[in-house]
């Protein structure tokens, strides 16, 4: 058998392809595109909860939201090992994110305004995250499944500690109602449009899901996730900014109300409310951080010289 002939069978039997198999350029380089773009997507949205982590109402909180952001430091680190397990070294997928060359997820370039944002932002973009992430677990590479599993197991945290801080702000006072409530309608419609374009405007999905790299299509898993939300936002006592949400008993599917696609192409091609500060952020960060790399990589030179030593 071949390489191609190989790959092809592993493929059929929906077993792992690993680092060491043949694959075709094009599986190669559709991954390296999604798990950096995700391993991005990890870094950059530490920034909006970043920023509120000196505001936390108590210290409970602020000892829980660090480790929330942290935990997302640690998800991007699986993810660009396990991209560069693919042959792309992770300083240059650095440098693709800093000259905004590469793309993340369009849900972090929007602001987050108030600490009803922490509570929205756990509850919905981290919830779009695990709807998403979960089916990846069995991902035909071996690394990028892996790595999944570990970061699903933390996102179900971050989901439940964004709920709870909505419910503890909906049983609150009158104004404390209404800032978790704000926060819903602004996170709402971003948080379904994590799911990428509708299915008929996604180009590359059949592909991946013949190389069983996706499972399921964009709408699919959108639809799941507005089951998902639409029962929890009851035990929250709020309601979702969507009057057209309905279960169609045909199709077996949860539906919704129109989305602003022109707004999230916008938002992609770098032109959203935080785009440019996000970045200028980034690029910030990695300068300043220059003196550790260059301190780790002196550490390591003189641990292998002992070790031939
Ligand atoms: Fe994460
Ligand atoms: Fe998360």
């Amino acid at each position: 058998m071949d390489g191609q002939e190989q790959f092809e069978a592993l493929i059929a039997a929906d077993a792992r392809v690993e680092p060491r198999d043949w694959m075709p350029e094009g599986y190669r380089k559709t991954l390296v595109r999604q798990i950096s773009q995700h391993a991005h997507s990890e870094i950059i949205g530490m920034q909006p909860e970043g920023n509120w982590i000196s505001r936390a109402p108590s210290l409970k909180r602020k000892a829980i939201l660090m480790a929330k952001v942290q935990d997302e430091a640690g998800h991007g680190l699986y993810l660009y090992s396990a991209a560069e397990t693919l042959g792309t070294p992770r300083d240059r997928m650095t440098e693709d994110l800093i000259a905004g060359k590469a793309r993340y997820s369009s849900i972090f370039n929007y602001p987050a305004l108030s600490w009803a944002d922490m509570g929205a932002i756990g509850w919905l973009v981290d919830g779009a995250a695990i709807c998403n992430q979960v089916p990846l677990c069995r991902a035909s590479y071996g690394p990028y499944g892996r790595a999944m599993v570990r970061i699903c197991k933390e996102e179900s945290f971050h989901q439940r500690q964004g709920f709870e801080i909505l419910l503890e702000l909906a049983r609150g006072t009158d104004a404390q109602k209404e800032m978790a409530q704000d926060a819903i309608n602004r996170w709402y419609a971003p948080s379904l449009m994590m799911f990428g374009p509708p299915d008929d405007d996604s180009p590359n999905s059949r592909q991946s899901m013949a190389w069983n790299i996706k499972r399921f299509s964009n709408d699919e898993l959108r639809s799941r996730f507005v089951g998902m939300i639409v029962e929890q936002v009851q035990v929250l006592g709020l309601t979702l900014p969507d009057p057209a949400i309905r279960f169609n008993a045909e199709t077996g599917r949860w539906e919704h109300g129109p989305l602003d696609w022109e707004e999230f192409r916008e938002v992609l091609a770098g032109r959203g409310p935080c785009n440019s500060q996000r970045l200028a952020r980034r690029r910030e960060a990695h300068e300043e951080g220059a003196w550790v790399r260059e301190a780790a990589a002196a550490y390591a030179r003189r641990q292998n010289a002992t070790e031939v030593a």
